[in-house]
């Protein structure tokens, strides 16, 4: 195969993957990749104004990739668990202008990552679909009212987000000013099949049992909530781009719970069918599939059509490359757990994973949320490296 780069400095690239050579050729410097597959060549840009994360999703050369973290505003810091004292409730935090936009701007203010998510959560968008939840501490969310019947199903309500959340759009638009393109604002949303998992298991699940007993007994009712979270998903994540997102993350934590062909059935559809919506009236809004475990399904997911695949650590990033092919983007793919490393450690694992990724179409992130406990210093860490590195 062949990833060759116009010329670069490898200077913070220190340690050289092994399945990875930097070669001079014709007075250029290029990676060649020791896996299959082509990487489109970058173009070139002007689009100097653009957040350098938008600019890596297009495939415009950039100097270095993007970095952000998944759950980059939450408990590990300090700032975060001081506001949760003072106003204990999940739902207040995530649901007050104001809070909303001091916890999203928390990280930003300390690590300047390239890109800034909104602090919300995937199950925020339920009340207004006529689904009662809350997030207990300890405990995670909790559904009030698990549904199981063609009569639950039937109550539940297309979401309209300016009217059931509009504290998401005005903090999204305050954060798009905050930031003023110097990152991207991300919005964020959850996939059909994991926010049906919710609703269905009444919370977190480990066996995922309910969901299951439903695709595979009554498969129409779960077809029927699916395709009332596909409409209101398309609705909420063009009323995130209309207020400032700059690119919508969904997350569909649990559909790697499937089989791929349940996968195809259950999960699958609904994302291409998002995604072809969005596209529509929002040709220019980039969509990140972040799925954990996903290392089963990796050929399948760009089919649906997002911009940007995003890999949890499970996968080599050259493998993932080369089975997702040339025209996704790629995000990822540190493990949250290298944060508990030492420095030298978190820096090799950042290089191991940029040399992977290669030149072009590549942001940096862990491949999952940042965890409890993690040492700030070392999210500093993370950051430092990262913003260092010059292809
Ligand atoms: O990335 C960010 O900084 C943005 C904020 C964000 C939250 N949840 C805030 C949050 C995002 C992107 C999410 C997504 C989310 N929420 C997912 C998909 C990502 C994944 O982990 O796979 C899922 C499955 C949820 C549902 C959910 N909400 C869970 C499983 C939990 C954790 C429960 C617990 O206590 O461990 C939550 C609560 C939640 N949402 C927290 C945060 C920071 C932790 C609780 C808190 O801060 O009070």
């Amino acid at each position: 195969m062949s990833c060759s780069y116009a010329s670069f400095s490898f200077s913070s690239l220190s340690i050289v993957p092994s399945s990875i050579s930097v070669a001079r050729s014709r007075s250029k410097f290029s990676i060649q990749c020791a896996v299959g597959g082509t990487v489109a060549e970058p173009k070139v840009t002007n689009a100097v104004a653009e957040p350098l994360l938008l600019n890596a999703v297009r495939g415009h050369a950039v100097e270095r990739p993007p970095v952000w973290l998944m759950r980059q505003a939450g408990r590990y810091m300090k700032s975060y668990q001081i506001i949760c004292e003072k106003y204990p409730s999940f739902r207040e935090r995530s649901e007050n202008v104001d809070l909303v936009v001091e916890i999203s701007l928390q990280p930003w203010k300390v690590f300047k990552p390239d890109g800034v998510i909104l602090f919300s959560d995937i199950l925020t968008p339920l009340p207004g679909m006529n689904i009662p939840f809350d997030i207990v501490k300890g405990k995670g969310p909790i559904i009030f009212n698990p549904l199981g019947t063609v009569a639950d199903v039937d109550q539940v309500r297309e979401f309209i987000p300016e009217e059931s959340v509009p504290y998401v759009g005005q903090a999204l638009t305050i954060l798009r000013k905050e930031v003023n393109n110097e990152a991207a604002v991300l919005g964020f949303v959850g996939a059909p099949f994991t926010l049906a998992s919710y609703v269905v298991e009444g919370g977190s699940s480990k066996h995922f049992t309910k969901i299951k007993r439903l695709a595979f007994s009554q498969p129409k009712v779960l077809h029927t909530l699916l395709q009332k979270f596909t409409t209101s998903m398309v609705n909420y994540i063009k009323y995130q781009g209309d207020k400032g997102a700059q690119a919508v993350q969904i997350f569909d934590s649990w559909a790697t719970e499937l089989s791929p062909v349940d996968f195809e059935e259950f999960s699958l559809p609904y994302l291409k069918q998002i995604v072809d919506s969005v596209k529509q009236t929002h040709p220019h809004l980039p969509l990140i599939l972040y799925a954990s475990g996903s290392g089963g399904l990796l050929e399948r997911l760009p089919l649906t059509g997002v911009d940007v695949v995003s890999l949890d650590w499970t996968v080599d990033m050259a493998d993932g490359r080369r089975r997702l092919g040339p025209d996704v983007a790629v995000q990822g793919n540190v493990d949250p757990g290298a944060l508990f490393g030492s420095k030298e450690f978190i820096t090799n694992r950042i290089n191991d994973t940029v040399g992977k990724a290669g030149k072009n179409k590549h942001i940096l992130n862990l491949g999952h949320g940042i965890k409890v406990g993690t040492p700030e210093e070392n999210v500093a860490h993370f950051f430092e490296v990262a913003k260092g590195i010059r292809y």
